[in-house]
């Protein structure tokens, strides 16, 4: 989603600001810009299409040392170039760009309009630029500008703000990340840790209701929720989250898909005990106590994040015979949730950064419920709004559609399970042989790479499908939501998830003859009953293309069969789910897609 860079330093603006947004690209967005104050006045170039798009339309140098940029993905106002970030108040002593909604944008453009300043984009964005310039014109420091312009908007942002005759940078957030870099006499400010780490490892995380006030060498923080200044709390990055390059690999989503197995090992190493059959999550914080007492579970995320959170919730349930629950973050506030104090809330999310999620862990947190994170991106809001969780340690996923993010989420979720498990009902022979396969899987997954069958002659079928349905049953009927999401999210054909066994209650009428039907059917206890399914699909001429556990005679069911390595039938959704992403990868390509950046599609999404 929404990207913002801000450069302030010695050194020339531009090739820094084209490099940040480079590195924000991978967060969706649909038009692009950048800023530069030139010392005589500030210079804006921006583009509806890609970052290439921009370097086209731009000079080869542009003086100055002090810039703005943003990738733009549009919620309000039209894919234009006016309504591109940077926007500039109309006396040009203001520029600014923003991440967020502000939610009162149409009645201050009113207010703005009696006082004769009349917006030129759609956007909700433009009225900030514009109210800090009148509050400017009329006197006020940049500061006090900004602070007077926050108190009247209501919504959320992310703001990096430049002027014209003053040498300063101006961020602000509440709602959307923000993050200053703390080089050597230069300052940056970026909406995620990615473009900053070939600067600095230095950063500061600005917290909701902070206001800094950046010169090359100083950073003044005020606090709007602590009603005072504040003292920078700098963090140093770690090494590991330096900058993703895609080296060899034609795209990052096949670079990632084929990083699981590693990065399965990173996200388990250290985590469980064999010896005890169980797993170790320090970060977690959970005493005996708090884990024997819990009555439920309930689990939250978005997209993919919410697909390894079900299957998480079927973990901990079967291994831990207490009831779980899966929800939708978006849907969770809006219901008024009941918060249990002494139930466990997990919030899974890849970047930690979904508004959806965010408020879903505000609302618990209100309510005076525990939030666990389990998240990839170290320092991301969730995490530190949860203060307790697990990290994934995926690396950087930086392709639009998660992979290897998802598998690790899984991975995380299941020494989860095996420990509050173990606390219950799971004895420790049970305990040992799940993480005994834990510890196996990197390599099957190796083993299915190896051998990845025949995935060419499935794109056929699904690449001249009109619609494709996914059925599986048990932790399988999640995996068919996760091929199905994956295949729709990348090939943008319509996709059907539904567990086997709720088929004939409506799915069944789509079929026609030819039409693909994907079956993940491992050889677990309802497989049998899968292949009921299967034979009612097949009976009205549909063409199965079936997952199954190598060397199984199920193979003979399939128009298309692909075998998985066999693996602990509460771990299958770790090798089944790859076929299901190289399906949609290759049939994407196959299609002509941009596979890392599916249209329309954010890999942050930090708006409601
Ligand atoms: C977006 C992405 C999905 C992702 C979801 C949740 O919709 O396109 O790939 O699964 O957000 O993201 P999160 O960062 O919370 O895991």
């Amino acid at each position: 989603m929404c990207g913002i860079f801000g450069y302030m330093g010695r050194k020339n603006a531009l090739p820094l600001l084209v490099e940040g947004l480079r590195r924000l690209e991978y967060r969706g967005y649909d038009s692009t810009g950048v800023a530069i104050n030139n010392g005589e006045g500030i210079v804006t170039h921006k583009t509806v299409g890609k970052v290439t798009d921009l370097k086209e339309i731009l000079p080869d140098h542009i003086e100055g040392t002090t810039g703005i940029a943003h990738t733009r993905w549009a919620t309000h106002g039209g894919v234009t170039q006016v309504n591109t970030h940077p926007h500039a108040s109309s006396d040009g002593a203001v520029h600014l760009v923003h991440n967020g909604i502000i939610e009162n944008f149409r009645h201050l453009r009113r207010h703005l309009s009696t006082s004769g300043i009349e917006c030129v984009s759609e956007t909700d964005s433009e009225v900030l630029v514009q109210l800090i310039a009148q509050e400017l014109a009329s006197g006020s420091t940049p500061l006090q500008s900004v602070q007077t312009t926050l108190k009247r908007v209501r919504g959320t942002w992310g703001v990096c703000i430049m002027f014209r005759d003053h040498d300063e940078l101006i961020c602000a957030r509440n709602g959307s990340p923000l993050i200053i870099g703390q080089g050597q006499n230069e300052m940056f400010v970026s909406s995620d840790p990615h473009p900053l780490t070939s600067h600095t490892q230095r950063v500061i995380y600005l917290d909701d209701g902070d206001i800094a006030v950046l010169t090359p060498t100083s950073i003044n923080m005020t606090s709007s929720v602590k009603g005072r200044s504040v003292e920078p709390n700098v963090t140093v990055l770690e090494e590991a989250w330096s900058e993703s390059e895609l080296g060899d690999a034609p795209h990052y989503m096949h670079k990632e898909i084929y990083e699981q197995p590693d990065a399965l090992r990173q996200c388990i190493a250290g985590r469980v005990d064999r010896e005890m059959g169980t797993g170790r999550l320090g970060g977690m914080r959970l005493g005996h106590e708090t884990l024997m007492q819990a009555p439920h579970v309930r689990l939250l995320g978005c997209g993919t994040a919410n697909i390894a959170a079900e299957i998480g919730q079927m973990l901990i349930e079967k291994m831990a015979r207490i009831p779980a629950v899966t929800h939708i973050s978006s849907e969770f506030r809006n219901n008024d949730p009941v918060i249990n104090p002494k139930a466990l809330y997990l919030a899974v999310s890849q970047s930690g950064e979904t508004a959806d999620t965010i408020s879903a862990v505000k609302e618990i947190k209100l309510k005076g419920g525990q939030v666990f994170g389990v998240v990839n991106v170290v320092g991301s809001t969730i995490a530190r709004l949860c203060g307790q969780g697990v990290y994934i340690h995926s690396g950087p996923e930086q392709s639009v559609a998660s992979t290897k993010a998802f598998t690790n989420m899984v991975a995380a979720l299941t020494v989860f399970a095996t420990q509050l498990g173990r606390t219950r009902h799971l004895s420790k022979e049970q305990g040992r042989d799940i993480i005994d396969h834990l510890q196996q899987t990197p390599h099957l997954m190796e083993k299915y790479f190896e051998n990845e069958g025949p995935l060419h002659e499935a794109v056929d079928l699904l690449a001249a499908a009109k619609s494709v349905l996914f059925l599986g049953r048990g932790l399988s009927a999640s995996v068919a939501r996760e091929g199905a999401l994956k295949l729709m999210e990348l090939a943008y054909i319509p996709c059907l998830a539904y567990p086997a066994g709720e088929m004939k209650h409506g799915p069944i009428a789509l079929l026609e003859k030819g039409s693909p039907v994907v079956v993940i059917a491992p050889n677990d206890h309802l497989k049998e009953k899968t292949l009921s399914a299967l034979h009612e699909c097949k009976a009205r001429g549909a063409k199965i293309i079936l997952i199954h556990d190598e060397g199984d005679s199920i193979a003979e069911e399939g128009d298309v069969s692909i075998a998985v390595p066999a693996n602990h039938p509460y771990l299958t959704p770790l090798l089944t789910v790859l076929p299901l992403q190289l399906l949609a990868y290759h049939t994407a390509l196959r299609l002509g897609r941009d596979v890392d950046r599916p249209r329309n599609l954010a890999k942050s999404v930090t708006v409601e």
